[in-house]
């Protein structure tokens, strides 16, 4: 059996006496108010302890002129009152003088002849109102009667005439009121009847207070344990947005690893999106297609005069580099085009520029913009994972150990590398992973920066880049099909979402 609360002990002992009741019935009697005996109530029925009903009953409650009937007699009654006076008959002229209003007189003449209390003669031109049955005591008068003790009634309390009575008052202004009321009925389980019998004999006490510990009183008492898996409302408290927390947890590995966190604008001239990575000016992903260009305004500066002509003698002819460039004519002009960035690896890229470090381990999680049509598995604004390792002696080699390691802070265990292109970096690696209940998949493009992309900003060292989507990753994480969810706020699933994955 389970523990009980000293609530529910308290309710079970006074329902063990009758076996139930109406809520406020078995409140008063446990001696609890309405709330305290609502919570035991609930607790009780989760236990199989007691059973709870609902149903409707009608409650009546009395109006003004009710009231007034109530002290002073209906009005029908009022003119017997008046004629019995009178010797038993008069003159409806003078019959109406008795009255306050020749409102109330229509009422009560009207009601008294309806019930067959009175009659009327009419002799000349005058009528005469006579008692007809003067002593008989209607159903709405002992109706009435109820209500001297009471403020209201229950339909279902009455005998059958009273409730037609009820009736008829209801169609009289301001008599009656009826409202319906849900009511709770509760009633003892052949389980509650049990479990009654043995609370009997055990002393339980709720706290152990000082004074029970001090007097050694707490030997002769059970103390109740704690109900943990007792009935509990739902609460949904404000949380991170689960993006927002893998954010935090992606970074946090980064940071466990000994990198550093960098940041840049968003809006970016083509130079650092594009060209400083030695993407030619006619490259397909500088197209219309897939990037957001902004238009009419353009960079006034967007380097030295130096590293400018330094990255447009890569693109012409491989300037110093021991490359053979693009071999076509660089425009200044179109470098200077302002696009919402395509990926990161502007942001590590401009940061070698204005660095020229020998030596570095930096990372960035940011929103970058492609013009991509919407579906289950792609959005036009997304959060890419980028970084860059910059070292004397750094291999491709290395560049794998670290994601490896990043990889295995996240959980995932099983990854794959294999050769790929990028205009920037060479070799070329693409890295998928295995993600449990989902299979493989890809995560993260890297290599090390070519020498038309190192050499022009100043670096000697190779350098060790890499950059990936975020949203994918964490949809395998949160078992989404649709990496448009992340976005939606959908308020349901957030509540629903889990803390920890
Ligand atoms: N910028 C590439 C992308 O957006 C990823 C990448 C970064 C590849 C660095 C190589 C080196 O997919």
């Amino acid at each position: 059996m389970k523990p009980l609360h000293s609530l529910e002990r308290k309710l079970l002992s006074s329902l063990a006496m009758d076996g139930g009741g109406l809520l406020e019935d078995v409140a008063l009697k446990a001696d609890m108010t309405i709330d305290q005996a609502r919570r035991a109530v609930e607790w009780l029925r989760s236990k199989g302890i007691v059973e709870v009903g609902t149903t409707t009953r009608y409650k009546i409650e009395i109006g003004d002129e009710g009231r007034r009937a109530v002290e002073h007699g209906l009005p029908e009654r009022r003119m017997v009152e008046v004629l019995k006076k009178l010797g038993g008959e008069a003159e409806l002229h003078e019959l109406s003088k008795a009255f306050d209003s020749s409102k109330e007189f229509s009422a009560a003449f009207g009601h008294a002849r309806a019930k067959g209390w009175i009659g009327t003669v009419s002799i000349g031109d005058k009528v005469f109102v006579k008692i007809l049955t003067p002593d008989q005591i209607s159903p709405e008068e002992s109706l009435l009667k109820k209500f001297i003790a009471k403020k209201e009634l229950f339909l279902d309390e009455l005998p059958e005439e009273e409730k037609k009575a009820v009736g008829r008052l209801i169609k009289r202004p301001d008599y009656f009121m009826k409202r319906p009321v849900k009511t709770i009925d509760i009633m003892l389980t052949e389980l509650g009847r049990k479990t009654a019998e043995t609370i009997k004999e055990v002393k339980e006490i709720d706290s152990l207070t000082p004074e029970l510990i001090i007097s050694g009183r707490w030997r002769e008492h059970r103390l109740r344990p704690f109900d943990v898996e007792a009935v509990a409302p739902t609460i949904y408290p404000g949380k991170k947005h689960p993006l927002q927390r893998f954010i935090d947890e992606v970074r946090e590995a980064f940071i466990s690893l000994g990198f550093e966190e960098i940041v840049g604008p968003v809006i970016q001239p083509a130079f650092w999106n594009f060209d400083a990575l030695f993407v030619p000016q006619d490259h397909p992903a500088r197209d219309m297609q897939d990037t957001f260009y902004i238009s009419k305004i353009k960079e006034a500066k967007i380097g030295s005069q130096d590293l400018i002509e330094r990255v447009s003698r890569v693109h012409i002819d491989g300037g110093d580099t021991g490359s053979r460039g693009w071999g076509y004519d660089w425009r200044l002009d179109e470098a200077k085009r302002l696009v919402l960035r395509t990926h990161t690896t502007a942001v590590t890229v401009k940061y070698l520029a204005d660095n020229k470090v020998s030596e570095a381990k930096v990372f960035s999680i940011d929103k970058v913009f492609r013009n991509e049509k919407l579906d289950t598995k792609h959005l036009a604004e997304l959060h890419q994972i980028e970084g860059i390792v910059v070292g004397r002696k750094v291999t491709l080699r290395d560049l794998m150990g670290v994601l490896n390691e990043f990889y295995k802070i996240l959980g995932l265990k099983k990854v794959k590398f294999w050769p790929t292109y990028f205009p920037y970096t060479e070799p070329s690696l693409q890295s998928i992973v295995y993600v449990e209940g989902f299979g493989w998949m890809e995560l993260c493009g890297m290599g090390i920066f070519r020498p038309e992309v190192a050499l022009p900003l100043g670096v000697k060292n190779p350098v060790l880049a890499w950059g990936g989507g975020l949203e994918r990753l964490l949809m395998t994480k949160l078992h989404i099909e649709d990496i448009r969810e992340l976005y939606e706020n959908n308020l349901d699933w957030l509540r629903k979402v889990p803390l920890c994955l």
